[in-house]
């Protein structure tokens, strides 16, 4: 892959060095122009060829984000954020008092407060703790053998450290154990490989912001067909049901599909926007994407380790992804990540640390810029 030509899609990168795609994604010019695209249509032609232009679409997008997470079109409905697909599965599941739910310490707040928000129905929340910013599997097969754990709850990339679950070993923990497996996908989605139907994942969020290099507003929500049924659509409205342009029969016979909780109109200029993305991340390939971004945040790791910064991240095997947490000696992160954008150089300071997230059209150089202006 000739990776230098790759940069001329994000004309991001001629004014700025951007290693934030754990945060909020540039948009490539791919998705620049889907957005024209839309706008053109609605501009001169409104909703007139609405089937062949916006549903077309619509749906052809939702087979391309499931041929990215290795699930089937029927088993994908698009969200507004990933916020929205966990409240899905949290308000949709038929809970029972006494009912846990496990997740951990190092999750974004997303994947922490729909579950908590189950305590009056008298779900319990168990909190795992994180250690060193890596969640260690034993801890999680010790959780899910106590009674009455209904759900693990967990992020494919914890947002803060940069740590990978293992989701593969989850996801057999959980099916071992007859729990169901939700994951929050927005930190490695578009970056790094997952399959749900190996990872055995019954739910899934991402928006497409970070990683998929779209737009704000609008991801992907995955229910594996087997738990369609487990899932009841806590809002329905009129494209919930089958034949849902019939608007003078009432009924309430759901979509036999994840579309059932799309409840009303898509939004489409979104979902343009994110087939674009997904096209892009396809052509280029997610594995050789994953070999690129890895490579990058390796070559930043010895840059910072060399500089004598502290890398926060775990670094073992299998446990990297594209994001990097570090602290330089004797400065607040905050002020670090000031210091870094003084010289156009995009990071954040997060959970303790400077967190660094390149994506796979940065460059070396980018990546050294950032280790000197340290
Ligand atoms: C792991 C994780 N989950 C969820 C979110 C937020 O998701 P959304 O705004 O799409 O609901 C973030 C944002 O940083 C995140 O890092």
């Amino acid at each position: 892959m000739n990776w230098a030509r790759t940069r001329s899609f994000f004309p991001v990168t001629k004014e700025l060095v951007y290693l934030n795609h754990a945060g909020v994604a540039p948009i490539s010019t791919r998705v620049q122009e889907a957005l024209q695209r839309f706008a053109a249509e609605a501009v001169h032609r409104g909703a007139f060829a609405y089937e062949k232009f916006y549903e077309a679409e619509i749906e052809r997008v939702r087979a391309r984000a499931a041929t990215l997470i290795g699930g089937k079109p029927e088993e994908v409905a698009f969200v507004k954020n990933t916020t929205e697909g966990l409240g899905l599965v949290a308000a949709g599941l038929d809970w029972r008092p006494g009912d846990r739910v496990v997740t951990c310490d190092l999750e974004y707040p997303s994947n922490v407060y729909p579950w908590w928000s189950l305590r009056d129905r008298g779900v319990e929340t168990v909190m795992l703790r994180g250690q060193a910013g890596r969640l260690p599997l034993d801890r999680v097969e010790d959780a899910l053998g106590a009674p009455s754990v209904r759900l693990l709850a967990l992020s494919s990339v914890e947002f803060g450290s940069g740590f990978r679950q293992d989701l593969l070993a989850l996801g057999r923990l959980c099916r071992e154990r007859g729990v169901l497996f939700c994951v929050d996908a927005i930190q490695s989605l578009g970056c790094l490989p997952l399959d749900v139907e190996t990872c055995g994942i019954d739910f899934l969020s991402a928006d497409g912001h970070k990683w998929l290099l779209s737009v704000e507003g609008c991801g992907i929500f995955f229910c594996a067909r087997r738990v369609l049924d487990c899932l009841a659509p806590r809002i329905i409205g009129w494209h919930s049901v089958t034949e849902d342009r019939d608007f003078d029969r009432y009924h309430l016979d759901l979509k036999p599909t994840a579309s059932r909780f799309e409840e009303g109109t898509p939004n489409a200029p979104g979902i343009f926007a994110l087939g674009a993305a997904i096209d892009l991340l396809l052509e280029i390939g997610i594995d050789p994407i994953a070999e690129r971004v890895l490579g990058l945040t390796d070559r930043l790791v010895a840059g910072l380790e060399r500089r004598g910064a502290l890398v926060r991240s775990p670094c073992g095997p299998g446990e990297r992804s594209g994001v990097v947490s570090f602290e330089w000696p004797g400065e607040e992160p905050g002020r670090t990540a000031a210091r870094l954008r003084a010289h156009r150089i995009f990071v954040v300071a997060r959970r303790g640390g400077v967190r660094a997230s390149p994506h796979f059209y940065n460059s070396e150089a980018e990546i050294d810029a950032l280790v000197e202006a340290l």
